[in-house]
């Protein structure tokens, strides 16, 4: 077990407890998220590749997740809610780690066929070990890279995974999600998104100047957080082609944006 101090994500100290008030303060639009950078803030330390990041901390990866991201309860269980209720349900889930959106899922509709994609070969053994019974489908890959089929789900939900790549990345990767929904299909990103384009520029300029003084390229998967802004992740669900995308909750910096295809 890592001790306070250990950090989770850039400017989040693992072991800090979140008060009640607090927690209860985490609604749709209240409460404060202690995770991230302020706004142009320094990134403590070397850049870690993503996977690793993940599986340096799998040990108290769920408790920091609901603990320590303000709201994290409600989202979670918000993100569950408007995924489709019906038995047989197909569901992709983009960066699944733990499986932390399953387990509030899988409660609501046990019987929903969901397949799984992490770059994490150990956040997904831990996923498979939960889950067993629910017979999910695992894909150890990038999502970036994966085939995702086309016209086999009835929706694709995506949890605190999509923070770390910019628009351009984005719209080809929403092109394709949009193509493996079928029918009515729609897209559930519940992610960290930053308030304004200046948060947001500062964001990948702290990651630009924490690659150059490592002397690492971007095109790697460093676990370095440069959400875009509500708007810009809006229009880019938009621009790779689904019809309607609309933010329905907001809990500090992370919003519930819903696609549909
Ligand atoms: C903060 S965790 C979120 C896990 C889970 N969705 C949750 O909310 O607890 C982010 C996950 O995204 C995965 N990830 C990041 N980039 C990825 C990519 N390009 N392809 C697949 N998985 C990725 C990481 O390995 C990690 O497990």
């Amino acid at each position: 077990m890592k001790g306070a101090g250990e950090k989770l994500s850039a400017g989040v100290l693992i072991g800090k407890t979140v008060s009640e008030s607090e927690e209860a303060a985490g609604g749709c639009g209240k409460g404060e998220r202690e995770r991230g950078l302020p706004a142009g803030g320094e990134i403590a330390g070397a850049p870690e590749e993503m996977a690793a990041f993940f599986e340096r901390r799998l040990e108290i990866y769920e408790e920091h997740q609901l603990r320590e991201i303000q709201g994290a309860f409600e989202f979670y269980e918000r993100t569950a809610e408007l995924l489709p209720a019906q038995a047989g349900a197909r569901i992709l889930d983009l960066g699944c780690g733990t499986g932390l959106e399953l387990k509030f899922y899988y409660a609501r509709n046990p019987g929903a066929r969901v397949t799984c994609i992490d770059l994490s070969e150990k956040m997904l053994e831990a996923l498979q070990k939960k889950f067993s019974k629910y017979k999910p489908r695992i894909v150890c890959g990038d999502y970036f890279k994966t085939d995702l089929g086309e016209k086999d789900f009835d929706a694709a939900v995506s949890v605190e995974s999509m923070h770390h790549f910019t628009y351009a990345e984005k719209v080809p990767l929403y092109r394709k999600i949009r193509a493996a929904l079928r029918g009515e299909g729609r897209f559930v990103l519940t992610d960290y998104q930053e308030d304004d384009d200046a948060a947001e520029r500062a964001g990948f300029a702290a990651k630009e100047r924490k690659l150059a003084e490592y002397g690492l390229k971007d095109g790697g998967f460093y676990h370095i957080d440069t959400p875009l802004t509500v708007k810009h992740e809006l229009q880019a669900l938009r621009e790779a082609g689904f019809s309607h995308a609309e933010e329905c909750g907001r809990w500090n910096k992370t919003s519930i944006l819903l696609a549909k295809r």
